[in-house]
């Protein structure tokens, strides 16, 4: 009896070994099982199926908005989004204050100029209201026209404080589509909106999401895009 306990112990140590060796030479693409922070390959983010928003608010005689990939709808019952803002963005002070905004969603219409206008340039140097073509709501807060398809309206409920980021838990006030073009997901503007980077002489880090270049042998680690304020992670070398 004992034996026999022994014995079947010792098969499952044995099996164990082999399904591991087993599972670690079929790992695909030369990933390995225990993944290494360094050799992350953040190419693998574009494949999440983010869609694309102009992000706005109104506070005073003032309207902004800025781009961004994170609105999503956290409840249905009640109706509820979060939307992450970087707390550097003008836009993202203009919520706390006052707890309103609208999302609107882009569609694979969206020209790159309105992604220069919105994610490009900050309120606190430009009135971005100018120049473009939107509605305002009953919420005092106004929406985009222009390669959108639809409007959320919300109001904050809770922030949680990420560091780098507030994200708004909003309540959904209001709610409407506007066109039937699909929504432009992250993946869609890569492809087809953003401009394929000009051949440069340039040595340096390309911005993978808005091309701009860091000239330099070394990037810095906490290294921020002047135009799209994306972070060093989306920095790869100008070939
Ligand atoms: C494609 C794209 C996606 C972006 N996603 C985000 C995002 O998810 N969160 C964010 O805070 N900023 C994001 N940004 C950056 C802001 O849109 C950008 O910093 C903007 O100029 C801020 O404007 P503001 O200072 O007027 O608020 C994105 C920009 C682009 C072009």
């Amino acid at each position: 009896m004992h034996i026999h306990r022994l014995t079947s112990r010792f098969t499952w140590i044995i099996s164990k070994y082999y399904f591991t060796l087993e599972y670690l030479r079929d790992v695909p693409h030369g990933a390995s099982l225990f993944t290494n922070k360094k050799n992350m390959d953040t190419t693998a983010f574009y494949k999440l199926s983010y869609g694309l928003f102009v992000v706005t608010a109104h506070e005073g005689d003032k309207d902004n908005g800025c781009i961004t990939n994170t609105v999503m709808q956290v409840t249905t019952s009640p109706n509820r989004v979060s939307v992450t803002v970087n707390k550097n963005n003008y836009t993202c002070g203009m919520i706390e204050r006052t707890g309103l905004f609208n999302v609107s969603v882009l569609s694979e219409k969206a020209s790159f100029d309105s992604f220069k206008h919105w994610g490009f340039q900050s309120g606190k140097d430009v009135n971005k209201a100018v120049g473009i073509e939107f509605y305002r709501l009953e919420n005092g807060v106004i929406y985009v026209i222009d390669g959108v398809n639809a409007v959320i309206c919300a109001k904050v409920v809770q922030k949680i404080d990420l560091g780098t980021h507030m994200m708004f838990i909003a309540d959904v006030t209001d709610a409407f589509p506007t066109d039937d073009t699909p929504s432009a997901t992250y993946a869609y503007y890569h492809k087809n909106i953003k401009p394929a980077p000009q051949q440069t002489k340039k040595r340096g880090w390309i911005c993978t999401v808005c091309g701009y270049i860091y000239e330099g042998e070394s990037l810095p680690e906490d290294y921020t895009c002047p135009l799209c304020k994306h972070p060093a992670s989306d920095f790869k070398p100008v070939e």
